[in-house]
């Protein structure tokens, strides 16, 4: 069906008058159901946290992936069938110091096209994992990536267009962590007090991934019963009476995490997702949306040999979604350590970019399903979600900057019931407000970023240099079902 005719029956008088197909009707009550709902979500189920954490295999050098099929046991020892850069789910994760450049060999051994794209890497488009540049079923593509840029915790995983959300879903996905001599001299929390953690929900069917959004999943995000960490449903691991660090992704396709510990216990955000904030934050919770990272320090200094601390995602404000509080692993104390190791109170130096120096001020209207109605193209089940009122086009160029450029940009959702983590490749952003729904700005958002949530009423203003790499890059939604539905522009750098 034609968007034009949808719009039509889509009214609720219009619709009465017309024979409806059954598909159709089913389609129209999905959505009536749902019209007003921002974000519904499938309830969690918590586990009895008694696997041990697991984590992927650090690589240092010689570079090389493999995306494949491979089997995993996700639940009850039952064999799933899984994507991985390795052997079961996730890929290896990748540790480099910038200033280098890392050549990835990577063979594509799917049966179906597939790319890598380095989230929060600022390396040339060619490389960027752009999704006209797939790399078919058996084919291969050596990666040159120049690491030029902060200390962070950035990541990898798949971008073919429509494709995006399941391939992540599925298991591809990995940390990609840049070290730097500034970081270093810090002496922050290292080797097994550096926990990198992958939080991803996953819908699982007698043992099995299942992958398979509905119109209204299509609309709201998808999203599963089941946490894991690092590919672990319901771990846990044990710690020492120490600070540590841990990195945190959220590498859901929709899900949006509060992480908070049990027994309100404060943490330290010390970075989000471009590295190093100027000075640590002391929180109770920190809001994560699916593609952003948090770096936070945990202290377990106080508590006794015994005690089990749960990583947790608090309730939140922003419809369905935030109304579970629920446990996501378990961290239990098994050994008394002294520590010394104090926070720094200066951390890095992030210097505001001011807003007198950007040439351009760019609107960016960010529009779900029932805003997104009044235009042309699509059909039922894509295209719901606009920029600017356009679905993604791989060969249009929706925006034109110039080189080394600094802009200001309005993510714009204050119409919206949706949940919109934004995401610009190429480029680290600075978030200089947010106006309606929260109002304010949260401990990591003080920093660089390249992904920043967007919640319904909000908008959200940030300002970026571009660099001077010349070439197409995408930026979108990255509630990846969203993506997948056409959230997502083109913009060229001239
Ligand atoms: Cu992690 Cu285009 O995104
Ligand atoms: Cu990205
Ligand atoms: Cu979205």
């Amino acid at each position: 069906m034609k968007r034009r005719e949808f719009v039509k029956l889509s009214g609720v008088a219009a619709a009465s008058t017309v024979m409806l197909s059954p598909m159709l009707q089913s389609c129209m009550d999905n959505m009536n159901m749902n019209m007003n709902m921002g974000s519904n979500a499938v309830a969690v189920k918590e586990g009895t946290f008694t696997t041990p954490l697991a984590f992927p295999n650090v690589m240092t050098s010689n570079f090389s992936m493999k995306a494949k099929g491979n089997t995993a046991s996700l639940l009850n020892n039952q064999s799933a069938s899984v994507f991985g850069y390795a052997d079961g789910m996730l890929g290896p994760t990748i540790k480099v110091d910038t200033g280098t450049t890392v050549s990835m060999a990577f063979q594509n051994l799917l049966s179906e096209d597939t790319n890598i794209h380095w989230h929060g890497l600022l390396v040339p488009a060619d490389m960027d994992g752009h999704p006209k540049n797939v790399i078919n079923s058996g084919g291969s593509f050596d990666f040159s990536l120049p690491i030029n840029q902060r200390a962070g915790t950035y990541w990898y995983h798949p971008h073919p267009h429509g494709k995006t959300a399941r391939q992540v879903f599925t298991g591809l996905a990995g940390f990609f962590i840049a070290n730097d001599a500034e970081e270093l001299a810090l002496n922050l929390p290292s080797g097994d007090r550096e926990l990198l953690l992958v939080i991803q929900d996953k819908r699982i069917e007698n043992g099995q991934l299942n992958y398979s959004p509905s119109m209204n999943e299509i609309m709201t995000g998808y999203t599963g019963e089941y946490v894991l960490v690092n590919g672990t449903y319901a771990p846990f691991h044990n710690v020492s009476t120490q600070y540590y660090r841990m990195r945190i992704l959220n590498g859901s396709t929709a899900r949006v995490y509060n992480i908070s510990l049990s027994d309100n216990l404060g943490f330290e955000v010390i970075g989000s997702d471009g590295g190093l904030l100027s000075q640590p934050v002391s929180v109770n919770s920190l809001l994560l949306g699916p593609g952003e990272r948090a770096d936070i320090l945990v202290s377990f200094k106080n508590l006794a040999v015994g005690k089990e601390v749960y990583l947790l995602s608090k309730t939140f404000d922003g419809g369905a979604q935030g109304q579970q509080e629920f446990k996501i692993m378990k961290f239990t104390v098994n050994q008394q350590v002294s520590d010394s190791f104090s926070t720094p109170s200066q951390l890095s130096v992030v210097t505001p970019l001011a807003e007198a120096s950007a040439s351009k001020t760019r609107s960016m209207k960010i529009k779900g399903m029932m805003e997104g109605m009044n235009m042309n193209g699509g059909g039922m089940g894509s295209g719901m979600h606009t920029i600017n009122d356009k679905i993604y086009d791989l060969n249009r160029i929706d925006e034109t900057i110039n080189a080394g450029a600094t802009e200001i940009w309005d993510f714009d959702n204050s119409e919206g019931d949706e949940i919109h983590p934004m995401h610009i490749h190429g480029v680290q952003f600075q978030i200089l407000s947010r106006t309606g729904g929260r109002g304010t700005l949260i401990a990591s958002e003080r920093g660089w970023k390249d992904t920043v949530l967007v919640m319904p009423r909000e908008k959200v203003r940030i300002i970026m240099t571009f660099p001077q790499d010349k070439g197409v890059y995408v930026f979108h939604c990255h509630n990846l079902e969203h993506e997948d539905d056409g959230m997502m522009l083109n913009y060229e750098i001239v």
